[in-house]
């Protein structure tokens, strides 16, 4: 044959069969390691029962989700937000059309889901004006005056990062909410955006605290002087983990998050199920009498 074919066209030839019979030998290689490595090992049953193909379920159990949530779930199915909200939310944020026509796509049937009374005075726009607003704290030194009916809620910076910190504080300042700091302290990213704030004490105190966990009121005095925070919550536990304090593994102790904290560096950082110093409903009392006092 290679009488009839020019020589480069042999050399091709001669460099893909080469090719071919090395990837060859180097699948063979991998597939046997596979082999060996599996039949040896006894954490896995299936890959144990299964050698190297039993490996292709974590592979489409991986992939499943992107399946799963393309082709099969239904557009209300998901949480904690279905493609509908999710849609709807996106379409709003483009400032293109978000208007939702009559009908539903929920399942009116089960009981107690949705139910339609005729209404022979129907509610008209001016029936359902805005909230007029409520005072907050009319007696302390500077209340709070607010019409914001929904809010953004504590969510602690180290617990979500500086994009997500500054994406919601701009967000607070356009819709005309009140963003909560969380009991991460305040970061500048939260006063970036320009919205309202309020700061959240934590059981650890994190931010307005000594270098012996106990509060400070000069700390108080200064996040109080940051005329974008408006009030002061006081969380009383650990209320996403019942019975169990916070913990803040030293590996997401970065300086940043240790400075606005008032933690060390890189050390697991507690966050006690309760306040140290709150056991009582009078210790409660006095606590918010002394914030109040240092803070306004
Ligand atoms: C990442 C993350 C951090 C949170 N940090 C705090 C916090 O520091 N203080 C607090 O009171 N709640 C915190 N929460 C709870 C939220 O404020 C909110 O109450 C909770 O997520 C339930 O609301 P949702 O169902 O809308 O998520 C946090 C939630 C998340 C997801």
């Amino acid at each position: 044959m290679s009488e009839m074919l020019p020589d480069f066209a042999v050399s091709i030839l001669t460099i893909a069969t080469s090719l071919f019979v090395f990837g060859l030998g180097s699948a063979v290689l991998v597939v046997s390691v596979l082999y060996v490595l599996d039949v040896t090992q006894t954490r896995h049953a299936i890959r144990r029962n299964y050698p190297v193909i039993g490996r292709l379920r974590y592979v489409f159990e991986h992939l499943g989700t992107f399946f799963r949530q393309y082709f099969f779930a239904m557009d209300r199915e998901e949480m904690p937000f279905n493609r509908e909200q999710r849609s709807w939310v996106d379409r709003a944020s483009k400032n293109v059309d978000s208007t939702v026509a009559f009908g539903s796509t929920r399942d009116l049937k089960p009981r107690g889901t949705v139910l339609f009374v005729n209404c022979p005075f129907p509610t008209l726009e001016q029936d359902a004006a805005p909230t007029q607003g409520v005072t907050i704290g009319p007696a302390c030194r500077t209340p709070y005056r607010t019409d914001s009916l929904f809010n953004i809620s504590g969510m602690s910076f180290g617990a979500i990062s500086k994009p997500a910190v500054l994406a919601l504080s701009n967000g607070a300042r356009m819709a005309g909410c009140w963003m909560n700091t969380g009991e991460g302290g305040l970061s500048p990213y939260h006063l970036e955006g320009g919205g309202d704030i309020v700061f959240q004490i934590g059981t650890a105190k994190y931010g307005v605290r000594n270098r012996d966990g106990n509060l400070s009121d000069e700390k108080l005095r200064e996040i109080a002087a940051h005329d974008q925070v408006k009030m002061f919550e006081l969380k009383m536990s650990q209320g996403a983990k019942p019975g169990k304090g916070g913990i803040l593994p030293s590996g997401k102790v970065t300086p940043e998050i240790a400075a606005i904290r008032g933690i060390d560096v890189a050390r697991d950082s507690i966050s006690p199920n309760r306040h140290v110093d709150i056991n009582s409903a009078d210790d409660l009392l006095d606590m918010i009498e002394r914030v109040r006092r240092v803070t306004g």
